[in-house]
């Protein structure tokens, strides 16, 4: 009787997360493109802040090249950005209109942790614009909050980059949003903080 009621609590677990995983909308994103862009020297003289976004969309290949940029792999097990004593403490998360994705660098997947459009909860400055990014670090893995905020640099200063190179309106944003409900609608779990959210999309005409 006792292993019964095992069998069907366990079956019962996982058809939750069967469910769960089939409502969840992952996006396999296409290969990032490694070369091309403008040279260092342009991208560096263009690179600046910019506030006022079309809505137009970002297409799978632009979002696949900026988040490799961001925090993608670019050796086996070592990423774009450099990361204080190796401890790649950052998840990047892609908030837009139809959702928001963990950015799971390995496979090159949009995670779907929410079905809803979050962009207001990421600052007001983000609400319209077609995608706001999200850097959270896990306080467990680097416990020194100066080097993780140091990290968060590297990581939006690529997306800068990026962006000047690629002719996108970015801003890096450190206030101006509830962290800790933010936290909660992208279900980051307990030791993860949010540092920064950076908006990006098409600079508006
Ligand atoms: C940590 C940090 C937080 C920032 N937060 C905001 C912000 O909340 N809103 C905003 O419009 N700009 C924000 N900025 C952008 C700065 O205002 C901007 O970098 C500065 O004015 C210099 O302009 P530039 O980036 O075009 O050189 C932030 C920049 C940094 C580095």
């Amino acid at each position: 009787m006792m292993k019964m009621k095992m069998k069907a609590t366990t079956l019962c677990a996982g058809l939750m997360v069967i469910s769960a995983t089939a409502f969840a909308q992952n996006i396999k994103l296409p290969a990032p493109q490694k070369s091309g862009g403008k040279p260092l020297m342009e991208a560096l003289s263009q690179r600046q802040s910019m506030r006022d976004f079309d809505t137009k969309t970002l297409g799978e290949q632009t979002l696949s090249n900026l988040l490799w940029a961001a925090y993608g792999f670019n050796r086996d097990d070592k990423r774009t950005v450099p990361s204080a004593m190796n401890r790649q403490e950052f998840e990047v998360y892609a908030v837009t209109e139809k959702g928001a994705y963990r950015y799971n660098a390995k496979d090159n997947v949009l995670e779907q942790v929410s079905n809803k459009d979050l962009r207001a909860q990421t600052g007001k400055q983000g609400s319209t614009a077609p995608l706001n990014l999200v850097y959270a670090y896990d306080t467990k893995k680097m416990s020194d909050e100066k080097l993780a905020y140091g990290d968060c640099g590297f990581i939006s200063q690529n997306v800068y980059l990026y962006c000047a190179s690629e002719g996108l309106a970015t801003v890096v944003r450190g206030g101006g949003m509830n962290k800790e409900e933010l936290a909660k609608a992208l279900s980051l779990k307990q030791d993860y903080a949010i540092v920064f959210a950076q908006t990006i999309g098409y600079p508006k005409k």
